[in-house]
């Protein structure tokens, strides 16, 4: 699937808007309330129908497309890491951008790697495997898989959800910081790290930290994240390197970014 036209497939306007909640149950049929008010949400919501049609796995698809569509990181030839991965809808989206599969003779063809606690159902283009990010070793592992620098490193990573809201909070905090040192240690310069935030964009000393190591860092919330959800994204682009003799992942460099939040876009 190449980049898509404007005003088609993932990444065309924000496809939201323009249609009323038209789907009502009228019957609980044994469901909780919350499993009710999530099906019609689901049944209403465009992103989910136009994944549907267009055989995006998950509605997700089109957060990354929207990202990507404004940001410019996903490039043909570009090796990316994909944690959080299943069921694989950033994946089918990277792997068409960065012509994983070849389609696109005479472009650089691309590598997508993605990570799930969950199994993954193949994607043309894309290896896959089965691991627990925070597990001991696992960023060693990837590294390893990956074999060389990575251009761009992608977190959607969400633990279920607790229902206890402090909790959820710390959770996609440690997530997101997990994901930012592993896209240190592997990141090639000018690279890209993009990971699922919350409200107010990433936490104080990760902004921080992501300023000092990367030429740009915006919070965004695409379009097609849902307007009710307090996710938003997090997106550093032109990594500076590592400082010379520093272990990969160890040491910041030295002065100021001059970071172009774009905080509440
Ligand atoms: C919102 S979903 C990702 C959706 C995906 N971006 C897509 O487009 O289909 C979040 C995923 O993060 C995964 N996840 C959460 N904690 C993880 C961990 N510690 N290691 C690996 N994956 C994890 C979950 O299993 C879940 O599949």
């Amino acid at each position: 699937m190449a980049r898509p036209p404007a005003g088609s497939g993932p990444g065309a306007g924000s496809g939201r808007g323009g249609r009323d909640l038209a789907v009502r149950l009228k019957t609980a049929k044994g469901r909780r309330l919350s499993s009710t008010l999530w099906l019609e949400r689901q049944l209403n919501d465009p992103y989910v129908a136009r994944a549907r049609a267009e055989g995006f796995r998950s509605r997700a698809a089109y957060k990354l497309a929207e990202l990507d569509d404004r940001f410019r990181f996903l490039r043909p030839g570009a090796r990316v890491v994909d944690l959080g991965a299943a069921p694989g809808g950033w994946l089918q989206v990277a792997a068409a951008r960065v012509n994983a599969t070849g389609g696109r003779p005479g472009r650089p063809r691309g590598r997508v790697l993605g990570v799930d606690l969950l199994a993954v159902a193949p994607v043309a283009g894309a290896e896959t495997l089965v691991l627990d990010f925070l597990d001991e070793g696992a960023d060693a592992l990837l590294r390893d898989r990956l074999g060389g620098p990575a251009d761009v490193v992608l977190s959607d990573m969400a633990a279920a959800a607790s229902g206890h809201r402090p909790t959820d909070h710390l959770r996609i905090v440690a997530l997101c910081e997990a994901a930012a040192a592993f896209a240190f240690a592997v990141l090639a310069p000018g690279g890209t790290f993009v990971a699922k935030v919350l409200q107010g964009g990433a936490e104080g000393s990760l902004q921080a930290e992501l300023r000092r190591r990367f030429a740009r860092v915006a919070n965004v919330k695409p379009p097609a994240s849902r307007p009710d959800s307090a996710e938003k994204y997090v997106v550093a682009t032109g990594f500076r390197g590592r400082p010379p003799g520093s272990a990969a992942g160890q040491g910041a460099d030295e002065g100021e970014g001059e970071g172009d939040d774009d905080r509440g876009t």
